[in-house]
């Protein structure tokens, strides 16, 4: 299996802290058959910065390490990029990085809305050969508000990741049904952990990936699966139709 979204590489962002828990956590992907792995450090989330080169870097020592405790994974270069004024600017001047270097970048928004100027970007990346993924959506205010402004984004060529632990519950019982509703709607496109660290955010993909198969059937789980190896050797994502009609949801959080 391969994880396309998780925050592996020690000490750079709010993920493992050191190297013993990357290898704590590599360990743990290993377990459940994940033997690929595209770390995504936060980069521009007003937090943490972490530009191409420095992951570069930290991706580079973690295989070492990984290589020299025999653990049978391989990291690969990305970021949770947040939509950010410069973005576009800095993807010009080599700042910015892809999923393990194919045309799929990972974005992030705000918990609360979607950003301002977001189809313009979505545009100007396409023009660059660039497909985004809009990271956990369930986890945006406005989009689990209103699945039609998810279904635009996608239809304008954005792609979609849903996290593990949004699945598994683990964010509470809301997010877990709007979780389903998006899959049930064909509004995902990835599943993926978003893991932190060891203890408390580890990857959790087989248990996501047998509850999508109970409750979606197998064929769902296995477009899944594809997309992230297409991601991983930049092949084409086809997306399939979504089902969306004018659906609104009042929230009560
Ligand atoms: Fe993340």
């Amino acid at each position: 299996m391969i994880d396309i979204h998780n925050h592996i590489l020690p000490g750079i962002d709010d993920g493992c802290r050191s190297l013993e828990e990357s290898l704590e956590l590599a360990r743990l992907a290993v377990k459940e058959g994940i033997h690929h792995i595209i770390a995504t450090p936060h980069h521009a989330n007003g937090r943490y910065q972490n530009e191409a080169e420095k992951v570069r870097q930290a991706a580079a020592q973690l295989n070492l390490a990984l290589s020299e405790e025999g653990v049978n994974l391989q990291i690969h270069t990305g970021q949770e990029i947040r939509v950010y004024k410069e973005l576009l600017d800095d993807l010009n001047a080599g700042k910015l990085l892809t999923l393990a270097g194919s045309r799929y970048m990972l974005l992030e928004f705000p918990s609360r809305q979607v950003p301002e100027g977001i189809e313009d970007l979505l545009h100007e990346l396409s023009l660059a050969g660039i497909t985004a993924i809009i990271a956990h959506p369930e986890r945006n205010m406005e989009l689990v508000g209103n699945l039609s402004r998810l279904a635009d984004l996608i239809d304008r060529g954005a792609l979609a990741q849903m996290t593990t632990h949004s699945i598994n519950g683990l964010f509470g019982r809301k997010i877990q049904s709007i979780s389903l509703d998006m899959c049930r709607s064909n509004l995902i496109h990835f599943l993926s952990s978003d893991a932190h660290n060891p203890m408390e955010r580890p990857f959790f993909l087989q248990t996501a990936a047998t509850y999508i198969m109970k409750k979606l059937g197998e064929g769902t789980y296995s477009y899944y699966k594809e997309n992230a190896s297409r991601v991983l050797y930049n092949q084409e994502i086809i997306p399939i139709s979504h089902n969306v009609h004018n659906k609104k949801r009042f929230l009560f959080w």
